[in-house]
Protein backbone atom coordinates (compact mmCIF):
# COMPACT_ATOMS: atom_id res chain seq x y z
CA UNK A 1 0.00 0.00 0.00
CA UNK A 2 1.49 3.61 -0.89
CA UNK A 3 2.22 5.97 1.62
CA UNK A 4 0.48 9.14 1.76
CA UNK A 5 3.40 11.00 0.41
CA UNK A 6 3.71 8.02 -2.65
CA UNK A 7 -0.20 8.89 -2.93
CA UNK A 8 0.32 12.27 -3.25
CA UNK A 9 2.92 11.91 -5.59
CA UNK A 10 1.64 9.57 -7.88
CA UNK A 11 -1.37 12.02 -8.45
CA UNK A 12 1.46 14.75 -9.24
CA UNK A 13 2.44 13.05 -12.08
CA UNK A 14 0.63 14.10 -14.82
CA UNK A 15 2.18 17.93 -13.46
CA UNK A 16 5.57 16.09 -13.58
CA UNK A 17 5.45 14.81 -16.87
CA UNK A 18 4.07 17.94 -18.26
CA UNK A 19 6.81 20.16 -16.55
CA UNK A 20 9.59 17.97 -17.29
CA UNK A 21 8.20 17.98 -20.83
CA UNK A 22 7.95 21.69 -21.17
CA UNK A 23 11.87 21.84 -19.61
CA UNK A 24 13.10 19.37 -22.10
CA UNK A 25 11.76 20.88 -25.38
CA UNK A 26 13.32 24.57 -23.48
CA UNK A 27 17.07 23.76 -22.44
CA UNK A 28 19.62 26.33 -21.63
CA UNK A 29 23.11 25.74 -21.09
CA UNK A 30 25.19 26.82 -18.31
CA UNK A 31 24.37 30.14 -16.75
CA UNK A 32 21.81 30.90 -19.35
CA UNK A 33 18.78 28.80 -17.60
CA UNK A 34 16.72 32.21 -17.74
CA UNK A 35 13.37 30.72 -19.29
CA UNK A 36 14.05 27.70 -16.67
CA UNK A 37 14.40 29.68 -13.69
CA UNK A 38 11.35 31.73 -14.23
CA UNK A 39 9.19 28.49 -14.92
CA UNK A 40 10.62 27.06 -11.23
CA UNK A 41 9.73 30.46 -9.49
CA UNK A 42 6.43 30.12 -11.70
CA UNK A 43 5.71 26.64 -10.26
CA UNK A 44 6.62 27.60 -6.46
CA UNK A 45 4.57 30.40 -6.58
CA UNK A 46 1.55 28.46 -7.82
CA UNK A 47 2.25 26.17 -5.02
CA UNK A 48 2.27 29.31 -2.46
CA UNK A 49 6.04 28.52 -1.81
CA UNK A 50 8.42 31.79 -2.00
CA UNK A 51 11.73 31.77 -4.03
CA UNK A 52 14.73 33.64 -3.18
CA UNK A 53 16.13 36.45 -5.13
CA UNK A 54 18.01 35.49 -7.83
CA UNK A 55 21.38 34.50 -6.93
CA UNK A 56 24.83 32.58 -8.51
CA UNK A 57 24.67 34.39 -11.70
CA UNK A 58 21.19 35.05 -11.78
CA UNK A 59 19.72 32.30 -12.49
CA UNK A 60 20.12 29.96 -9.33
CA UNK A 61 17.65 30.19 -6.35
CA UNK A 62 16.26 28.55 -3.57
CA UNK A 63 13.12 28.25 -1.88
CA UNK A 64 13.07 27.22 2.11
CA UNK A 65 9.92 24.73 3.44
CA UNK A 66 9.58 25.49 7.35
CA UNK A 67 7.92 23.09 9.11
CA UNK A 68 5.29 23.46 11.65
CA UNK A 69 7.96 23.52 14.84
CA UNK A 70 11.60 25.69 14.42
CA UNK A 71 14.41 23.00 13.81
CA UNK A 72 17.28 22.22 11.92
CA UNK A 73 17.72 22.76 7.83
CA UNK A 74 17.92 19.95 5.40
CA UNK A 75 18.78 20.92 1.80
CA UNK A 76 17.72 18.87 -1.54
CA UNK A 77 19.59 20.51 -4.43
CA UNK A 78 18.51 20.24 -8.40
CA UNK A 79 20.81 21.47 -11.42
CA UNK A 80 18.98 22.76 -14.59
CA UNK A 81 21.47 23.31 -17.43
CA UNK A 82 21.70 21.40 -20.53
CA UNK A 83 24.14 20.50 -22.62
CA UNK A 84 25.80 21.48 -26.29
CA UNK A 85 24.63 18.74 -28.01
CA UNK A 86 22.22 18.03 -30.66
CA UNK A 87 19.57 15.72 -29.66
CA UNK A 88 18.60 12.61 -31.77
CA UNK A 89 14.86 11.86 -31.03
CA UNK A 90 11.42 11.28 -32.31
CA UNK A 91 9.52 12.56 -29.18
CA UNK A 92 6.85 14.43 -29.29
CA UNK A 93 8.91 16.35 -26.57
CA UNK A 94 12.41 16.91 -28.29
CA UNK A 95 14.29 20.11 -28.00
CA UNK A 96 13.37 23.18 -29.82
CA UNK A 97 16.47 24.77 -29.16
CA UNK A 98 18.91 23.57 -32.25
CA UNK A 99 22.33 22.18 -30.85
CA UNK A 100 21.38 21.83 -26.88
CA UNK A 101 19.31 19.75 -25.44
CA UNK A 102 18.61 18.08 -21.79
CA UNK A 103 21.01 14.67 -22.50
CA UNK A 104 21.91 14.38 -18.61
CA UNK A 105 18.30 14.77 -17.02
CA UNK A 106 18.74 17.85 -15.32
CA UNK A 107 14.85 18.54 -16.56
CA UNK A 108 13.79 15.60 -14.68
CA UNK A 109 16.26 16.78 -11.02
CA UNK A 110 14.82 20.17 -11.52
CA UNK A 111 10.69 18.95 -12.02
CA UNK A 112 11.50 16.15 -9.52
CA UNK A 113 12.69 18.98 -7.10
CA UNK A 114 9.39 21.14 -7.46
CA UNK A 115 7.49 17.83 -6.97
CA UNK A 116 9.18 17.22 -3.79
CA UNK A 117 8.41 21.38 -2.51
CA UNK A 118 4.45 20.73 -3.81
CA UNK A 119 4.67 17.49 -1.23
CA UNK A 120 6.40 19.28 1.21
CA UNK A 121 4.13 22.48 1.11
CA UNK A 122 1.25 20.05 1.79
CA UNK A 123 3.05 17.50 4.07
CA UNK A 124 4.89 20.09 6.54
CA UNK A 125 7.35 18.49 8.65
CA UNK A 126 7.19 18.37 11.86
CA UNK A 127 9.89 20.30 13.11
CA UNK A 128 12.79 21.79 10.98
CA UNK A 129 12.83 23.28 7.28
CA UNK A 130 13.94 22.21 4.24
CA UNK A 131 15.35 23.98 1.55
CA UNK A 132 15.41 23.99 -2.38
CA UNK A 133 18.44 24.66 -4.16
CA UNK A 134 17.78 24.69 -7.51
CA UNK A 135 21.62 25.62 -9.05
CA UNK A 136 22.71 26.59 -12.58
CA UNK A 137 25.77 25.77 -14.05
CA UNK A 138 26.37 21.76 -13.25
CA UNK A 139 27.79 20.35 -16.49
CA UNK A 140 30.47 23.53 -16.74
CA UNK A 141 31.20 26.73 -14.65
CA UNK A 142 30.87 25.21 -11.19
CA UNK A 143 27.35 26.61 -10.27
CA UNK A 144 27.23 24.80 -6.79
CA UNK A 145 30.47 26.62 -5.95
CA UNK A 146 28.53 30.12 -6.58
CA UNK A 147 25.27 28.84 -4.99
CA UNK A 148 27.48 28.80 -1.53
CA UNK A 149 29.06 32.16 -2.00
CA UNK A 150 25.74 33.67 -2.46
CA UNK A 151 24.66 31.72 0.70
CA UNK A 152 22.50 29.14 -0.50
CA UNK A 153 23.97 26.51 2.13
CA UNK A 154 23.94 29.04 5.43
CA UNK A 155 22.22 27.19 7.62
CA UNK A 156 22.05 23.86 6.36
CA UNK A 157 23.20 21.04 8.35
CA UNK A 158 23.04 18.32 6.13
CA UNK A 159 22.04 17.88 1.76
CA UNK A 160 20.63 15.32 -0.20
CA UNK A 161 20.56 15.49 -4.23
CA UNK A 162 19.45 12.85 -6.74
CA UNK A 163 21.01 11.96 -10.25
CA UNK A 164 18.92 10.18 -13.02
CA UNK A 165 21.08 6.86 -13.94
CA UNK A 166 20.04 4.84 -16.95
CA UNK A 167 22.08 1.77 -15.62
CA UNK A 168 19.22 1.39 -13.25
CA UNK A 169 16.33 -0.03 -13.75
CA UNK A 170 13.10 2.56 -13.07
CA UNK A 171 12.38 1.71 -9.67
CA UNK A 172 15.43 1.12 -7.98
CA UNK A 173 18.20 3.55 -6.99
CA UNK A 174 21.85 3.35 -6.22
CA UNK A 175 24.61 4.95 -3.50
CA UNK A 176 28.04 5.18 -3.43
CA UNK A 177 29.75 5.62 0.39
CA UNK A 178 32.64 7.67 0.48
CA UNK A 179 34.68 8.84 -2.66
CA UNK A 180 31.66 8.85 -5.32
CA UNK A 181 32.68 10.88 -8.50
CA UNK A 182 36.85 12.09 -9.20
CA UNK A 183 37.76 15.15 -9.20
CA UNK A 184 38.27 17.02 -12.65
CA UNK A 185 41.38 18.95 -13.70
CA UNK A 186 42.04 20.53 -17.39
CA UNK A 187 45.20 20.55 -19.00
CA UNK A 188 46.18 22.51 -21.66
CA UNK A 189 49.82 21.44 -23.25
CA UNK A 190 51.64 23.64 -25.56
CA UNK A 191 54.86 22.10 -27.66
CA UNK A 192 56.98 24.24 -29.78
CA UNK A 193 59.63 23.16 -32.21
CA UNK A 194 60.51 25.02 -35.34
CA UNK A 195 59.03 24.94 -38.44
CA UNK A 196 59.83 23.95 -41.90
CA UNK A 197 59.46 22.20 -45.16
CA UNK A 198 58.64 18.75 -44.82
CA UNK A 199 61.16 16.92 -46.99
CA UNK A 200 63.81 18.70 -44.62
CA UNK A 201 63.08 17.30 -41.02
CA UNK A 202 66.73 17.23 -39.75
CA UNK A 203 66.57 21.63 -40.40
CA UNK A 204 63.68 21.86 -37.98
CA UNK A 205 62.15 20.61 -34.92
CA UNK A 206 59.19 18.74 -35.95
CA UNK A 207 56.23 19.93 -32.95
CA UNK A 208 53.88 17.08 -34.23
CA UNK A 209 56.36 14.22 -33.64
CA UNK A 210 57.42 15.73 -29.89
CA UNK A 211 53.54 15.94 -29.27
CA UNK A 212 53.01 12.47 -30.36
CA UNK A 213 55.59 11.45 -27.91
CA UNK A 214 54.14 13.31 -24.94
CA UNK A 215 50.41 12.12 -25.67
CA UNK A 216 52.16 8.49 -25.08
CA UNK A 217 54.93 9.65 -22.13
CA UNK A 218 52.11 10.97 -19.67
CA UNK A 219 50.14 7.55 -20.16
CA UNK A 220 53.12 6.27 -17.99
CA UNK A 221 52.52 8.80 -15.33
CA UNK A 222 49.79 6.82 -15.16
CA UNK A 223 50.75 3.59 -15.55
CA UNK A 224 54.05 3.67 -13.89
CA UNK A 225 54.31 6.55 -11.60
CA UNK A 226 51.34 6.10 -9.88
CA UNK A 227 50.22 3.70 -7.53
CA UNK A 228 47.84 0.96 -9.25
CA UNK A 229 45.35 0.52 -6.55
CA UNK A 230 44.67 4.77 -6.88
CA UNK A 231 42.18 5.66 -9.38
CA UNK A 232 43.70 8.00 -11.65
CA UNK A 233 42.83 8.78 -15.51
CA UNK A 234 44.66 11.35 -18.00
CA UNK A 235 43.14 11.80 -21.35
CA UNK A 236 44.01 14.09 -24.07
CA UNK A 237 40.67 15.21 -25.56
CA UNK A 238 41.86 18.02 -28.49
CA UNK A 239 45.05 18.15 -30.22
CA UNK A 240 45.68 20.60 -32.65
CA UNK A 241 48.85 21.79 -34.91
CA UNK A 242 50.44 22.17 -38.37
CA UNK A 243 48.97 23.88 -41.30
CA UNK A 244 49.64 21.67 -44.89
CA UNK A 245 50.58 18.37 -45.40
CA UNK A 246 53.76 19.61 -47.15
CA UNK A 247 54.96 21.97 -43.60
CA UNK A 248 56.38 20.49 -40.51
CA UNK A 249 54.26 21.95 -37.62
CA UNK A 250 56.02 25.06 -35.50
CA UNK A 251 54.17 23.95 -32.66
CA UNK A 252 50.84 21.69 -31.31
CA UNK A 253 47.89 22.55 -28.94
CA UNK A 254 46.61 19.73 -26.59
CA UNK A 255 43.72 19.88 -24.10
CA UNK A 256 42.92 17.10 -21.53
CA UNK A 257 41.17 15.98 -18.25
CA UNK A 258 43.09 14.77 -15.45
CA UNK A 259 40.75 12.72 -12.78
CA UNK A 260 41.42 11.77 -9.43
CA UNK A 261 40.22 10.88 -6.42
CA UNK A 262 42.80 11.32 -3.32
CA UNK A 263 43.60 15.15 -2.65
CA UNK A 264 47.19 13.84 -2.61
CA UNK A 265 47.57 12.43 -5.96
CA UNK A 266 45.65 15.26 -7.42
CA UNK A 267 47.85 17.94 -5.97
CA UNK A 268 51.15 16.02 -7.14
CA UNK A 269 49.79 15.18 -10.71
CA UNK A 270 51.08 18.84 -12.01
CA UNK A 271 54.72 18.56 -10.99
CA UNK A 272 54.45 14.96 -12.48
CA UNK A 273 52.72 15.79 -15.96
CA UNK A 274 55.39 18.67 -16.01
CA UNK A 275 58.61 17.01 -15.49
CA UNK A 276 58.08 14.34 -17.97
CA UNK A 277 56.55 16.68 -20.79
CA UNK A 278 59.37 19.28 -20.20
CA UNK A 279 62.13 16.17 -20.73
CA UNK A 280 60.36 14.80 -23.66
CA UNK A 281 60.12 18.09 -25.17
CA UNK A 282 64.12 18.93 -24.12
CA UNK A 283 64.83 15.48 -25.85
CA UNK A 284 63.70 16.20 -28.98
CA UNK A 285 65.50 20.13 -28.88
CA UNK A 286 61.44 21.27 -28.35
CA UNK A 287 60.15 23.56 -25.38
CA UNK A 288 56.60 22.65 -23.83
CA UNK A 289 54.42 24.18 -21.16
CA UNK A 290 51.73 22.62 -18.51
CA UNK A 291 48.65 24.42 -17.96
CA UNK A 292 46.42 23.18 -15.22
CA UNK A 293 43.06 24.46 -14.16
CA UNK A 294 41.92 22.83 -11.03
CA UNK A 295 37.95 22.12 -11.45
CA UNK A 296 35.31 20.24 -9.54
CA UNK A 297 36.78 18.40 -6.21
CA UNK A 298 35.90 14.69 -5.97
CA UNK A 299 32.45 14.02 -4.67
CA UNK A 300 32.31 12.50 -0.97
CA UNK A 301 29.36 11.26 0.30
CA UNK A 302 28.82 11.34 3.87
CA UNK A 303 27.80 7.55 5.20
CA UNK A 304 25.71 9.31 8.37
CA UNK A 305 23.06 10.12 5.35
CA UNK A 306 22.65 6.85 4.06
CA UNK A 307 20.31 5.08 6.62
CA UNK A 308 17.36 8.07 6.45
CA UNK A 309 18.13 7.73 2.23
CA UNK A 310 17.74 3.61 2.67
CA UNK A 311 14.65 3.78 4.31
CA UNK A 312 13.17 6.79 2.21
CA UNK A 313 14.10 4.04 -0.56
CA UNK A 314 12.08 1.13 0.81
CA UNK A 315 9.35 3.44 2.01
CA UNK A 316 9.09 4.81 -1.05
CA UNK A 317 9.76 1.84 -3.45
CA UNK A 318 9.95 -1.20 -1.64
CA UNK A 319 12.65 -3.56 0.41
CA UNK A 320 15.28 -4.53 -1.30
CA UNK A 321 15.61 -1.40 -4.39
CA UNK A 322 18.85 0.07 -3.16
CA UNK A 323 22.04 -0.93 -4.54
CA UNK A 324 25.73 -0.05 -3.77
CA UNK A 325 27.56 1.03 -6.43
CA UNK A 326 30.94 1.78 -7.63
CA UNK A 327 32.24 5.21 -7.39
CA UNK A 328 33.15 6.37 -11.12
CA UNK A 329 36.00 9.20 -12.78
CA UNK A 330 33.01 11.22 -13.60
CA UNK A 331 32.76 14.61 -11.99
CA UNK A 332 29.52 16.06 -10.32
CA UNK A 333 29.72 19.95 -8.66
CA UNK A 334 27.68 18.61 -5.78
CA UNK A 335 31.12 17.43 -4.45
CA UNK A 336 31.12 21.29 -3.35
CA UNK A 337 28.43 21.22 -1.01
CA UNK A 338 29.47 18.23 0.18
CA UNK A 339 32.81 19.40 1.07
CA UNK A 340 30.78 21.75 3.07
CA UNK A 341 28.31 19.64 5.01
CA UNK A 342 27.92 16.18 5.17
CA UNK A 343 25.60 15.32 1.73
CA UNK A 344 24.78 12.32 -0.54
CA UNK A 345 24.28 12.34 -4.20
CA UNK A 346 21.95 9.40 -5.11
CA UNK A 347 21.54 7.58 -8.46
CA UNK A 348 17.36 7.28 -9.39
CA UNK A 349 16.92 4.60 -11.78
CA UNK A 350 15.70 5.48 -15.20
CA UNK A 351 16.38 2.81 -17.03
CA UNK A 352 13.50 1.16 -19.22
CA UNK A 353 14.83 -1.13 -22.24
CA UNK A 354 11.07 -2.30 -23.23
CA UNK A 355 10.44 1.14 -23.89
CA UNK A 356 13.92 2.17 -25.43
CA UNK A 357 15.55 3.88 -22.51
CA UNK A 358 18.58 2.65 -22.10
CA UNK A 359 21.05 5.10 -23.82
CA UNK A 360 24.05 6.43 -21.56
CA UNK A 361 23.52 9.91 -20.01
CA UNK A 362 25.00 12.78 -22.41
CA UNK A 363 24.37 10.23 -25.24
CA UNK A 364 22.47 12.20 -28.11
CA UNK A 365 19.31 9.64 -27.76
CA UNK A 366 19.29 10.41 -23.89
CA UNK A 367 16.04 9.55 -22.69
CA UNK A 368 14.04 8.49 -19.01
CA UNK A 369 11.37 6.69 -18.22
CA UNK A 370 8.99 9.23 -16.28
CA UNK A 371 7.47 6.69 -13.94
CA UNK A 372 10.81 7.95 -12.40
CA UNK A 373 9.35 11.34 -11.62
CA UNK A 374 6.86 10.79 -8.98
CA UNK A 375 9.52 8.08 -7.16
CA UNK A 376 12.21 10.76 -7.48
CA UNK A 377 9.79 13.71 -5.96
CA UNK A 378 8.67 11.24 -3.38
CA UNK A 379 12.22 10.12 -2.56
CA UNK A 380 13.38 13.68 -2.45
CA UNK A 381 10.75 14.65 0.23
CA UNK A 382 10.39 11.65 2.21
CA UNK A 383 14.33 11.44 2.67
CA UNK A 384 14.19 15.50 4.17
CA UNK A 385 11.32 14.71 6.16
CA UNK A 386 12.72 11.73 7.42
CA UNK A 387 16.26 13.03 8.30
CA UNK A 388 14.51 16.27 10.29
CA UNK A 389 12.70 13.42 12.15
CA UNK A 390 15.65 11.87 13.32
CA UNK A 391 17.72 15.10 13.74
CA UNK A 392 19.00 15.71 17.26
CA UNK A 393 20.59 19.30 17.42
NI1 LIG B 1 24.29 15.55 -14.74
Amino acid sequence: MDSPLLADARALRPDLVAWRRHLHMHPELSYQEQATAAFVRERLAALGLEASPPMAGGTGLTCTIHGVEDGPTVALRADMDALPIQEDSSAPYVSKAPGVAHLCGHDAHTTMLIGAGALLARQRPARGHVRLLFQPAEEAGAGAARMIEDGALDAVAAIYALHVDPRTPVGHTGTTVGPANAAADEIAIEVTGAGGHAAYPHLSVDAVAVAAQVVTAIQHVVSRHSDPLEPLVVTIGTIQGGFASNVIAPSVRMTGTVRTFGPELRKAMPARLERVIHAVAAAHGATATLDVRFGYPATVNDGSLLPDFEASVAAVMGEGRNAQMAPTMGAEDFAYYAQRVPGMIARLGVRNEALGFSHPLHHPRFDLDEDALPLGAALLADVARRWLAGARR
